[in-house]
């Protein structure tokens, strides 16, 4: 049976909750990734040093008793936050960016940024110090087109950005569009991006199969299939300015399968398996431990992994949802889909 054996991989997009939701899902990207970078938007956002240590240690605290995962953490930038936040983050080796939601952009997003010139000083503050700044690129007018809010914040607001600091460290978040790894290939290297699982499986088409599909809802929403084949070839590429980012963002089944559901496709128990089934198919899988494992190690300037993943080749199914305790269900991406390659446990 073929087996591939790659650097343990990093996750450099991850949404963990807090509280009960935390406990239930943390094993998940703790089984698959060795590091990842965890997503500030929870309710309070957090939005200090001091609140990202805490959320840090109940991190710490709900992991398996032998895991050593390490959550490396960003803190939600407002307009508010003090230019003294800065150099703390720099200092702090737990702390690692800051994340830049425009207002309104998505979920927990209310207290971002609502003027991009206001946060300014802040960013000059960043490339001085070389705090990267991770970017939810989309512009929030709710008049725009949804499926063009991507690429009017390439135009608007990050062309203007990258002139204006230019060594700053900046990483578009979960690209989905030509245009967004147009730009990313076009700017010098510390300009990169993430790649998710569900933006190189699936079009927009994927939204309304045979009715409202809202597991496959997330934001930025799906593009349309000539956006999905720039990014599998960005993915598959070898060039380190493109990585991997789930952004798998657990929300519970009864909020996604509602009137409004949330946005946000929660691929953490299958994020490795299903970034390997799309490299597979394109022969690529030489190229998947640079996208997996190294470049945003490279990109963070933190030691690639020692420990090594096993995937083995095999046809299995992704389980139907997973149990949170006293809670309800987290339906996966693709459940009840048929995959070609399964993490062998255990991982280290
Ligand atoms: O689909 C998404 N869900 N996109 C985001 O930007 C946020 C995330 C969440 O936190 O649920
Ligand atoms: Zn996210």
């Amino acid at each position: 049976m073929q087996t591939l054996t790659i650097t343990q991989a990093d996750d450099w997009h991850l949404h963990l909750r807090n509280g009960n939701m935390l406990q239930n899902v943390i094993a998940h990207s703790a089984k698959q990734f060795q590091r990842a970078m965890i997503m500030p938007n929870l309710q309070p956002p957090i939005t200090s040093v001091e609140l990202a240590l805490e959320y840090h240690a109940q991190i710490l605290q709900s992991l398996p008793s032998n895991s050593s995962f390490e959550p490396l953490m960003s803190l939600y930038l407002t307009a508010e936050t003090p230019i003294t936040e800065v150099a703390k983050v720099a200092a702090c080796n737990a702390t690692q960016a800051f994340k830049l939601y425009p207002a309104g952009a998505t979920t927990n997003s209310a207290a971002g940024v609502k003027n991009l010139t206001s946060i300014y000083p802040l960013l000059a503050a960043m490339q001085q110090q070389q705090v990267p700044l991770l970017i939810h690129g989309e512009v929030t007018d709710p008049k725009t087109d949804i499926f063009d809010r991507e690429r009017l914040f390439i135009e608007q607001d990050l062309i203007p950005i990258v002139a204006e600091f230019p060594e700053l460290k900046i990483v578009l978040e979960h690209i989905t569009t030509t245009e967004a790894v147009q730009f990313v290939e076009s700017m010098p290297d510390n300009i990169g991006a993430t790649i998710t699982p569900q933006h190189l499986h699936f079009n927009r088409n994927a939204l309304f199969v045979g009715g409202i599909q809202p597991h496959n809802y997330c934001l930025p929403i799906l593009k349309r299939e000539s956006h999905r084949q720039s990014l599998i070839k960005a993915a598959i590429s070898g060039n380190p300015k493109f990585f991997l980012g789930t952004d798998s963002a657990p929300h519970l089944q009864t909020n996604k399968e509602n009137a409004c559901g949330c946005a946000g496709c929660y691929s953490a128990p299958v994020a490795i398996e299903l970034y390997a089934e799309i490299f597979s198919q394109e022969h690529a899988l030489d190229k998947l431990e640079g996208f997996a494992s190294w470049y945003g190690a490279d990109f963070y300037n933190l030691p690639r992994n020692k420990t090594s993943m096993t995937l083995q080749q095999q046809t299995w199914t992704i389980p139907e949802s997973y149990p949170v305790s006293s809670q309800g269900n987290l339906i996966p991406l693709k459940a009840g889909a048929s995959l070609n390659w399964k993490l062998i446990e255990p991982v280290k």
